[in-house]
């Protein structure tokens, strides 16, 4: 496989897996460069963290390119013009075109707070999860890491983590606790993908 050291970020928002793969970096935990942060959300959290660490950081939306195949276009060009490897999904709330896909085959990853498929597709993302774990009452949920295709959380799994939930746990007990176990497992994960101990599909 060919190197995967230039890593670039999706993000929509407060971008806190995005610092802990930006952390585990400058630690040397992670053998790979932060090189941009793309976000459809111009007051992103993601963009100001990234700025602070010296990442090129890109706002384009359907306000900059009102034309959905430009902005998939643009999208693209910008991954490719910082020559970007890997292209990571941290929070990004919007589904990825097909320029983009096309230019990243199975390039493109994404991380759930779900053992997916379940708790999966539109319309599940944020606290929707979480509440809806305590309400079917599971004792298991979890995070998953998979690759990205046209359809919301369909792609190829490549890890899972489970998280159990605790007697007493609420949506947001549930949210914070499978939240600190992002952060690790999305560094322990990309480094089994960078050192290919992990294989993404050629
Ligand atoms: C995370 O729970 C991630 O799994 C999901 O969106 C959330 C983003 O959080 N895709 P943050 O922006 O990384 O803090």
């Amino acid at each position: 496989m060919s190197e995967l050291k230039r890593l670039g970020f999706l993000a929509s928002g407060r971008g806190s897996n995005l610092q802990a793969i930006i952390d585990a970096c400058e630690k040397n935990e992670l053998d790979a460069t932060p090189v941009l942060v793309i976000s459809n959300n111009p007051n992103a959290q993601a963009l100001q963290r990234g700025a602070d660490h010296g990442l090129a950081t890109v706002y384009l939306s359907r306000q900059t390119h009102p034309d959905a195949h430009e902005l998939d276009r643009e999208m693209s060009r910008t991954f490719r013009k910082h020559d970007v490897d890997l292209v990571i999904l941290a929070g990004y709330m919007k589904k990825i075109g097909p320029e983009l896909l096309a230019a990243y085959p199975s390039r493109v990853i994404n991380i759930h707070p779900s053992l997916l498929p379940r708790y999966g597709g539109q319309g599940m993302y944020g606290m929707y999860i979480h509440e809806a774990v305590i309400a079917a009452g599971d004792e298991e949920t979890g995070v998953t890491i998979h690759l990205v295709n046209d359809e919301y959380d369909r792609g190829k799994i490549l890890a899972q983590c489970p998280v159990r939930v605790e007697p007493g746990d609420d949506a947001a007990t549930l949210a914070s606790r499978v939240l600190e176990v992002e952060h690790r497992f999305y560094v322990e994960v990309l480094e089994k993908i960078i050192n290919g101990e992990i294989c993404l599909p050629e």
